[in-house]
């Protein structure tokens, strides 16, 4: 038997209910590419076809999930994919080892072109945070030598660079930015005015969890390569959410996490090494392969995985691609922008989101002067199951809260947040 019936017959024939998973998410494609086919050019922000995309996303008990910036939840396509290969590696693992690891390659090609790289620059592993300790720890650095990052990292952004500075006297720089950035002219300013003959790398998110703000990484990328300096992009938020072309931004390395936006399941993360920067970096894995791949599998060499999540991912980047990036990005920034129009109409609210769409997307923060970001929490949960949740800190004054609205998200669950908002603000504040 060939390689392509054997597969055949093993996600086939091992159980009647791998068929109807099948089925079922041919029938889900099959009625987005015929909504596609009659909505094509319907981009009026509440659409019919946005809310019928909304009904492959399966949420318990009616929850409103506008905190996928968190841990987002998965299409029915990606559910019925984990299934199905859960199911043959339970059941046949000897088969699965043997015949599913190339798969994963599939799912490197898949990435590759949804964010415009080649699969050689791909790893997949386990999320940002491993992303962005392997560069750390892999970079040849000596003491003195600087890490610019921003006062607006996440600790995976933060303490890998701390931890080498702590081991090997390297030079950590926080450039310092205000809440929000008034414009891409003043963070740049603020890098070119920090940039040192030390700076070896600058390593900063290209969306900040805190306040939602969308770094301007190409115009940061190319003061970097002016000084020779290495780009690393913490875009654990951007995968899903934002149209990633890493070329065009001439980002050198990034780490993402596509269970937040890309309706991947968790435990599966991207990140992009540029071919030309390669061979700087160490594996910090080592087993087969790490001294002969000539791509970046070199720095994948992480024995077994859990190839059923990997191919969920896959799953997850079929469903966006089939909607399509650009149109996502399109839909959550109209979505966040009656937000922030919102938010900006309501006395007492302090955004600490640019409005500027270029600057932001998908998340926006706020904090309500007079009533605690936890309390309006639990108050949207408790009236309408609304999930948002609490962020920021005192020392810089983004203690607030955090909304993501992403595309299962219509306008009119937005304005019922608004509207209990402004409720709070006239009955709390
Ligand atoms: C900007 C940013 N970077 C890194 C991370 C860490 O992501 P993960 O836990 O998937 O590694 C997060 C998580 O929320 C984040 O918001």
């Amino acid at each position: 038997m060939d390689r392509r019936s054997f597969v055949k017959r093993l996600v086939g024939g091992s159980a009647l209910s791998i068929y109807a998973l099948n089925k079922l998410n041919a029938a889900v494609y099959k009625s987005i590419a015929s909504l596609n086919q009659k909505y094509l050019q319907d981009y009026s922000p509440d659409g019919v076809y946005w809310e019928a995309l909304s009904k492959y996303f399966i949420f318990q008990d009616n929850l409103l999930m506008m905190n996928n910036g968190t841990l987002g939840p998965i299409p029915e396509t990606v559910f019925n994919t984990l299934m199905k290969y859960f199911k043959v590696q339970a059941t046949n693992p000897y088969d699965f080892y043997n015949f599913f690891p190339s798969k994963r390659d599939e799912v490197r090609s898949k990435l590759a072109k949804f964010i415009n790289a080649s699969s050689d620059e791909v790893v997949i592993n386990r999320n940002t945070t491993e992303g962005m300790n392997l560069v750390a720890n892999g970079l040849d650095l000596n003491e003195g030598d600087e890490v610019l990052i921003t006062s607006h990292e996440h600790p995976a952004g933060i303490h890998p660079w701390r931890l080498k500075e702590k081991r090997y006297g390297i030079t950590v720089t926080e450039v310092p930015l205000s809440t929000p950035p008034k414009s891409v002219d003043e963070i740049v300013n603020a890098f070119k005015s920090a940039i040192t003959s030390r700076t070896k790398v600058i390593s900063v998110s290209h969306t900040v969890y805190i306040t939602g703000l969308i770094f301007p990484v190409k115009e940061l990328s190319k003061i970097a390569h002016e000084n020779d300096i290495l780009f690393v992009a913490d875009s654990a938020h951007g995968i899903g959410m934002l149209n990633i072309d890493v070329k065009n931004l001439g980002i050198d390395i990034l780490a993402s996490s596509p269970y937040k936006w890309c309706g991947a399941p968790t435990g599966c993360g991207l990140l992009y090494v540029k071919k030309e920067v390669q061979d700087k970096i160490w594996p910090q894995i080592a087993s087969s392969g790490w001294d002969t791949y000539k791509n970046a599998k070199r720095f994948e060499t992480l024995g077994q995985q859990t190839d059923p999540l990997i191919f969920g991912l896959g799953e997850a980047l079929d469903f966006q691609s089939i909607i399509g990036k650009r149109r996502i990005e399109r839909r959550i920034k109209t979505l966040a922008g009656h937000l922030k129009k919102g938010l900006k109409s309501i006395p007492k609210v302090r955004l600490h989101t640019p409005t500027n769409p270029y600057l932001s997307s998908g998340l926006t923060a706020f904090s309500v002067e007079g009533v605690e970001p936890e309390y309006i929490v639990n108050y949207l949960r408790e009236k309408y199951n609304i999930v948002i949740r609490t962020i920021g800190r005192d020392r810089d004054n983004t203690r607030g809260v955090r909304v993501s609205t992403h595309i299962y998200v219509s306008l009119k669950h937005v304005d019922m947040l608004l509207e209990e908002v402004d409720h709070l603000v006239r009955h709390k504040a």
